[in-house]
């Protein structure tokens, strides 16, 4: 039995890969390469030292993903593939809707076809909107996406809760992911971004090594500690074990489950940048900026939920993701383009 893990080739599904395999368990890869490269699955053959297959297909090609589950003794899946610029999804609402809604509706399609009925979904604390108060917990009502790529995840997330009330056989866990930072400690997998990159990490990275001049810090007047925007910023590492735990309380337990995984901790966008030149001893200048459309004063997660049920908690800090993702980026200056 094998789980089926799209976007394998991912930030994330990369990390998660590691886990899965680590603790014995049998995956195959499916990934269109949009916003990865093979090279990462053949890194996490060299991390873990086993071997599993990559298939190259686009989730919304039905016929292709129906001929993978054929051929694979499937029975779960971790669905990671999405589009998830959010800039992007203000430009190209049509591309995201098309490419992260439409792609999950066929794989589910494809999964029911096969009696597969065991999902872990890559959601995120977005869609807590910019109403409810940090920290954020499970049972607060979603708020309304300021983009149209959270808006694929309110979508998605109420298309599966509906699917497993109509089909009382499916599992389905929502993870809701906070702000993921950091590499794998071997320094051969990490992220990757095209051109600029959008999120604080890879720009902090990226600014230490030199390919980017300064941070600019997108506000220093929010109502915070030292007035920039508060994240809980969460190990990638500590991220993928969570899948693993997720999968694992999934196949045991039917019905829709959602649970956020962070650490519970606050850090503002100075306080990383401290954290960074603590771990690596390099300094980063920065200027402070407008504020960023759409952007929240304050988001962290209350974690006792996955504490409590999946027996699951960070263990590393930003620190070592700063160490981390360092190591990573001075490895691999170029991303997986070497
Ligand atoms: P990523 O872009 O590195 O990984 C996504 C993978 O999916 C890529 O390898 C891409 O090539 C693949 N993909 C995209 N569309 C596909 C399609 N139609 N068919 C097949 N493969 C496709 O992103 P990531 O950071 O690893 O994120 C993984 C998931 O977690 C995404 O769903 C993302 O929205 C979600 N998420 C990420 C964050 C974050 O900050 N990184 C936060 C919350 C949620
Ligand atoms: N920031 C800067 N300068 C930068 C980039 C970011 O000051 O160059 C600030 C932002 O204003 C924010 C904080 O750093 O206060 C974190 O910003 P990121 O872009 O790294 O992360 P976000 O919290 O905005 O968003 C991320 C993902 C989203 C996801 C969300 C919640 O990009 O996809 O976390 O999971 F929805």
């Amino acid at each position: 039995m094998a789980i089926l893990v799209t976007g394998g080739a991912g930030y994330i599904g990369s990390h998660t890969c590691v886990e899965m395999l680590n603790a014995g368990l049998d995956i195959v890869v499916v990934d269109n390469f949009v916003n990865s490269s093979p090279e990462s699955c053949d890194r996490v053959r060299r991390i873990t030292g086993r071997d599993f297959p990559l298939e190259e297909c686009d989730i919304r090609d039905e016929k292709k993903l129906s001929g993978i589950f054929d051929k694979y003794d499937i029975d779960s899946v971790i669905h990671f593939a999405g589009l998830k610029a959010v800039g992007e999804s203000c430009v190209k609402p049509l591309e995201y809707y098309d490419n992260n809604i439409n792609g999950t509706l066929v794989l589910l399609k494809v999964m029911r076809a096969h009696n597969v009925k065991t999902m872990v979904f890559s959601s995120s604390a977005t869609v807590y909107g910019d109403k409810n108060t940090a920290p954020f917990n499970e049972e607060m009502e979603t708020g309304k996406a300021t983009n149209p790529y959270g808006t694929t995840k309110l979508f998605i997330e109420q298309i599966l809760t509906d699917l497993a009330k109509a089909d009382k056989e499916w599992s389905i866990c929502l993870l809701r992911y906070f702000n993921p930072i950091g590499a794998h400690e071997s320094g051969l997998i990490g992220e990757a971004p095209n051109g600029i990159p959008n999120n604080l990490m890879p720009y902090v990275a990226q600014v230490a090594v030199g390919k980017l001049k300064e941070v600019h810090v997108f506000g220093n007047d929010y109502p915070t500690p030292d007035g920039t925007g508060v994240r809980d910023y969460i190990h990638v590492v500590d991220l993928a074990k969570g899948h693993l735990a997720a999968i694992k309380r999934a196949k045991s337990v039917k019905g829709t489950e959602i649970f956020n995984l962070g650490t519970g901790k606050g850090v503002s966008v100075l306080d990383l940048i401290n954290a960074f030149k603590k771990a690596t001893g390099v300094d980063i200048p920065y200027t402070i900026e407008a504020r960023r459309a759409g952007d929240v004063a304050t988001s962290y997660a209350d974690v006792s939920k996955a504490n409590k049920i999946l027996g699951w908690h960070a263990e590393k800090d930003v620190v070592d993701a700063c160490r981390d993702s360092w190591h990573w980026q001075t490895q691999n200056p170029n991303g997986y383009n070497k």
